[in-house]
């Protein structure tokens, strides 16, 4: 029997290591089958081994209509005269293991066009044998991006391989819109796949990527518009069904593009990082990952984005803050008053209600952002400020909330 491919031989009668005769009579002949997944842009090692023994020849050939040249090996050195320039610098042998009977081949930064059949063939005075490995490719799904613009809802992921499908879902199984889904190849053969739909206001809405046994999803949700004042704390909820991730990444932000805070949850340990221009609004994240924040204006308001993403998930929650912050003279004078309350409960400094007497100096000393010149000057002196300040804590049901 001889071997298909000429040029192997070629090298090896030309150099005289081997005769042609023992390469005929030989007898120790296996075919291996084999295959190997490589993933797009990494390193991949393909596998083969062959009996040990002294002058190793190796050759690697990809079998297509003209099989391509891809490593070789003789005389204790790469030969690449012959290589395919596709596999040009991308390609070595582990020489140290060579003399061990392994003749695996690295292939660098692996490309769609290195997918397919490949044939190892290696030769030693003991014989030769030739080994068949398929290359198969994956380029995992990586992140599957969800958004909504104007009640529609777009799903969409990038560079993928195999062809992927997109999948919609909701929590009610009667929403059967399939959308309508756009699946493109870039020049490196890589897949994008995109689907936009009418958005269900009262679901969430789930979108699931898939290719080959890798999925991949993305939810998103509205949550009711919340009502607050400037001189209470909200509560932003970030209420996603059926959570049981411990490991993931959270950031909430601001009106989709500006970040509020981002924090690492590694077995439910949080690791949390809050942007410097937020540090005064934001109080804190409960343990169910909502976002607690006070002393906001209307400048806060806006819409306020929760997004959980693990390697399999991403959630998207969305709510809308309304500020409401009144321009009557009584009610500034209440949220002003309540405001201080709470700030002299916590701090159980009862001399702090001096300051309300005499807000002029206050406001002077204060890094508070308290408005304190008309309505708060007008608390009537003659009243006990102790009093005054009794009266409007039990009056105005807010305070309470800021304790
Ligand atoms: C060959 O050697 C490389 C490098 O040490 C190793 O990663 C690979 O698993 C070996 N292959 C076989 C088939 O033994
Ligand atoms: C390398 O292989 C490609 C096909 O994959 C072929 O088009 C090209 O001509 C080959 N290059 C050389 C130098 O043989
Ligand atoms: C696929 O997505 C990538 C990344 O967003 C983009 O650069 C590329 O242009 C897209 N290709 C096609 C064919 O849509
Ligand atoms: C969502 O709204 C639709 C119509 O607006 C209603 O028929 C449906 O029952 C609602 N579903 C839920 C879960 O509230
Ligand atoms: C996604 O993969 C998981 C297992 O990894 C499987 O249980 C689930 O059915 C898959 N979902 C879809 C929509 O393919
Ligand atoms: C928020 O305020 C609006 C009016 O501005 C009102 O219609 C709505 O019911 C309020 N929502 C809540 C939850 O209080
Ligand atoms: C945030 O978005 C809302 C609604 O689109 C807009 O009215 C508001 O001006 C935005 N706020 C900032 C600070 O950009
Ligand atoms: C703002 O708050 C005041 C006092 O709590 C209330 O009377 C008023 O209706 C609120 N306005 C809006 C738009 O919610």
């Amino acid at each position: 029997m001889v071997c298909k491919g000429t040029w192997p031989q070629v090298s090896i009668m030309s150099r005289g290591l081997i005769s042609l005769v023992i390469l005929l009579l030989s007898v120790k002949r296996l075919h291996g089958e084999d295959q190997v997944t490589c993933v797009f842009s990494e390193d991949c090692i393909v596998p083969c081994r062959f009996q040990p023994g002294s002058d190793e020849v190796i050759h690697w050939v990809k079998l297509e209509d003209q099989d391509l040249p891809v490593h070789s090996y003789y005389y204790n050195t790469d030969h690449l005269e012959q290589q395919n320039q596709s596999y040009k610098q991308r390609t070595a042998l582990f020489n140290a293991q060579i003399s061990k009977g392994n003749a695996s081949l690295l292939l660098r930064d692996v490309t769609i066009q290195d997918k397919g059949r490949y044939k190892c063939y290696s030769s030693t005075v003991n014989g030769n044998k030739e080994s068949f490995i398929d290359i198969a490719l994956n380029a995992l799904v990586q992140q599957v991006e969800i958004q909504l613009s104007d009640d529609i809802i777009t799903c969409s992921s990038t560079n993928i391989y195999p062809e992927p499908k997109l999948t919609w879902s909701s929590n009610s199984p009667s929403d059967l819109d399939p959308g309508n889904i756009k699946v493109s190849t870039n020049t490196k053969g890589l897949y994008n796949i995109t689907s936009s739909k009418e958005f269900i206001k009262n679901q969430t809405n789930i979108c699931t990527v898939s290719s080959g046994t890798i999925n991949k999803t993305a939810s998103l949700r509205l949550e009711a518009p919340v009502n607050s004042s400037s001189s209470s704390v909200v509560t932003i909820l970030c209420r996603v069904p059926h959570f049981d991730l411990m490991t993931f990444d959270l950031t909430w932000m601001f009106n989709h593009t500006v970040p509020i805070l981002t924090s690492t949850y590694t077995n439910s340990t949080p690791q949390m990082h809050v942007e410097d221009q937020w540090k005064k609004n934001v109080q804190g994240v409960s343990e169910s990952r909502s976002l607690q924040l006070h002393k906001l204006t209307k400048n806060h308001q806006g819409t306020y984005s929760c997004k959980i993403s693990s390697a399999r998930e991403t959630h998207l929650v969305l709510t809308s803050l309304v500020v409401n912050t009144s321009d009557k003279l009584s009610d500034d004078l209440r949220i002003i008053l309540g405001t201080t309350i709470s700030v002299a409960v916590v701090l159980g400094i009862a001399g702090l209600a001096v300051y309300i007497a005499h807000p002029k100096k206050a406001s002077k000393g204060s890094k508070d952002e308290l408005q304190t010149e008309g309505p708060a000057a007008a608390v009537p002196e003659s009243e006990s400020a102790a009093s005054q300040v009794k009266a409007a804590g039990q009056n105005k049901s807010t305070v309470a909330v800021n304790k």
